[in-house]
């Protein structure tokens, strides 16, 4: 699937101008997990195209894991290029990075710029806790100081108790593998419409203009 009406003006740009081509292909799918690969190709005119880069990663319960990520043209920002791909067709999750083993997949990493987002299900995790407040609040009632108070038990407070346990239990359930925030990969875009002093003057190395493919 090529995919760049998906991408955003000035990068769609770059890779016409370069000659390079985004497609992402379905290597495979199994127990809901899908096996999935961005490939970023040169085609010079009247010649055969050639792979440049490639991003293998698996999506399982929406989020992206990198398997594998190669540059066979280093330097020149494109395996920047497919991870920020990734992350914007990703917006509301953080990328999954796997071991970035070798000395220059750690050296690319430290280039990139994170920023820490609130997920969808923050306010599900704030909902979560003041539900907890209540429930401990209703058996402080029942139990001052930690031991059983029969006056103070009524049905309107079990029942209560009983409607806490439920929701807690099924907000617990849902939001078992879930973060209230993640780790965001920064994306050019956004980065250059941020009035940022620190930026400007220590410009994120993979947001420099690169040269030929
Ligand atoms: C890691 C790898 C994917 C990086 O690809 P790349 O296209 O060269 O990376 P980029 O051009 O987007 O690099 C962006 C920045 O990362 C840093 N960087 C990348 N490679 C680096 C290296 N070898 N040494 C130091 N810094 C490096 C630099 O800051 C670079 O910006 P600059 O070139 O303007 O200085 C590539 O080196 C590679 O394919 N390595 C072999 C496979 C591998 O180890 N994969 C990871 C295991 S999953």
């Amino acid at each position: 699937m090529l995919l760049h009406e998906h991408l955003p003006h000035g990068l769609r740009q770059k890779l016409r101008d370069e000659g390079m081509v985004l497609r992402e292909e379905c290597m495979g799918s199994h127990h809901e997990q899908l096996d999935l690969s961005l490939r970023l190709e040169h085609h010079p005119p009247g010649q055969p195209s050639a792979l440049v880069a490639y991003l293998d990663y698996s999506l399982y319960d929406g989020v992206p894991s990198i398997q594998m990520i190669r540059c066979l043209r280093p330097r020149r920002g494109w395996a920047t290029v497919l991870v920020e791909h990734l992350q914007r067709m990703n917006p509301n999750c953080g990328i999954r990075w796997g071991h970035l083993v070798s000395p220059e997949a750690v050296a690319w990493h430290a280039s990139l710029s994170f920023e820490t987002t609130d997920s969808v299900h923050k306010a599900d995790f704030e909902r979560l806790a003041d539900l907890e407040k209540e429930k401990a609040a209703a058996s402080a009632v029942i139990c001052p100081g930690g031991v059983f108070d029969p006056t103070a038990w009524s049905p309107e407070l079990a029942e209560k108790q009983l409607r806490l346990e439920d929701e807690i239990d099924g907000l617990r359930w849902t939001l078992r593998d879930r973060q209230p925030t993640f780790k965001r990969l920064r994306l050019p875009e956004e980065i250059n419409s941020r009035p940022d002093k620190t930026a400007e003057a220590n410009p994120a190395p993979h947001h420099r203009k690169k040269s030929s493919p």
